[in-house]
């Protein structure tokens, strides 16, 4: 088991790739703080295959771009647990738009769900790291983060910003111990994908090379390395989960 007696952090888990990423942790001996923002939405979760899991979820209920939330929730973590090894800010939402349609308050959410909360989150989690000398910090971006895509250029700014925090982070923690990556995944089927509508889902999906769209446990399986000390030289890095996908 690669996380025993890890205690994660994984926010937006209350479906997709974050589900899954919380899953796998468990499956690996983790204590995982499970985040979502509707109470109740981490009740099956939780309830899933509980008695065959080494590990445990605990959910936390906040909305990532609530500072007081945030707050609380590492407090709790810190309480119980005295320490936390690795963070997943992997929450995130994604509207499109097109060049002079788009809208400040678009612009806004994106940037507060994608970057604010994992700026503040790193912040508040590296606190109990630095204590440690050790951790793992792993931000959520995207193929579309770098290599760009008509009519996602606020989402793209948003996923390219966490490559940028991610690496000036890496550089800045290295010396305390902990290590700061991103991964990227192309497209994978999950809500948000779906979300893009049948014709781009099936444009897109006609340009992975591997001739399949990726499923959840593929982001989340390259997660537990990043989380694990089987990564234990490895920081500052993106690491795509695309399936050799053109965009
Ligand atoms: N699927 C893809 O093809 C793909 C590709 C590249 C990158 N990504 C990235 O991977 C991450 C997960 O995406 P996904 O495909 O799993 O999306 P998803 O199925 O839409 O799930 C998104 C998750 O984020 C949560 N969330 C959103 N805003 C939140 C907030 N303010 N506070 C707390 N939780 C919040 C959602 O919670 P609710 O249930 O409350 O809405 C949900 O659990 C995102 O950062 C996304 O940008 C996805």
């Amino acid at each position: 088991m690669l996380l025993e007696e890890s205690v994660c952090l994984v926010t937006g888990a209350s479906r997709g790739i974050g589900a899954s990423i919380a899953t796998r942790f468990a499956e690996e001996g983790a204590t995982v703080y499970a985040n979502a923002r509707s109470e109740g939405s981490l009740d099956a979760l939780c309830e899933s295959n509980a008695g065959r899991r080494k590990g445990t979820i605990v959910p936390v209920y906040f909305d990532v771009c609530d500072a007081a939330g945030q707050k609380a929730a590492i407090m709790q973590i810190k309480k119980e647990q005295g320490r936390l090894d690795v963070l997943v800010n992997n929450a995130g939402i994604m509207k499109d738009s097109l060049i002079g349609m788009i809208d400040r308050s678009t612009v806004q959410a994106t940037f507060e769900t994608n970057v604010f909360s994992a700026i503040e989150l790193m912040q508040l989690a590296t606190k109990l790291m630095f204590r440690q000398g050790s951790g793992s910090v792993i931000n959520m971006s995207s193929l579309v983060g770098v290599n760009g895509n008509r009519g996602q250029a606020v989402y793209a700014a948003s996923k390219g910003a966490v490559i940028s925090l991610t690496k000036a982070a890496a550089k800045e923690l290295a010396p305390k111990g902990i290590r700061v990556n991103a991964v990227a995944p192309g497209m994978i089927d999950t809500d948000l994908f779906r979300s893009a509508g049948e014709e781009a889902v099936e444009r897109f999906s006609s340009c992975i090379g591997m001739g399949r769209v990726g499923a959840p446990e593929d982001v989340a399986d390259v997660c537990v390395f990043l989380a694990s000390d089987l990564s234990r030289y490895v920081t500052g890095q993106v690491i795509g989960v695309d399936g050799s996908a053109l965009m």
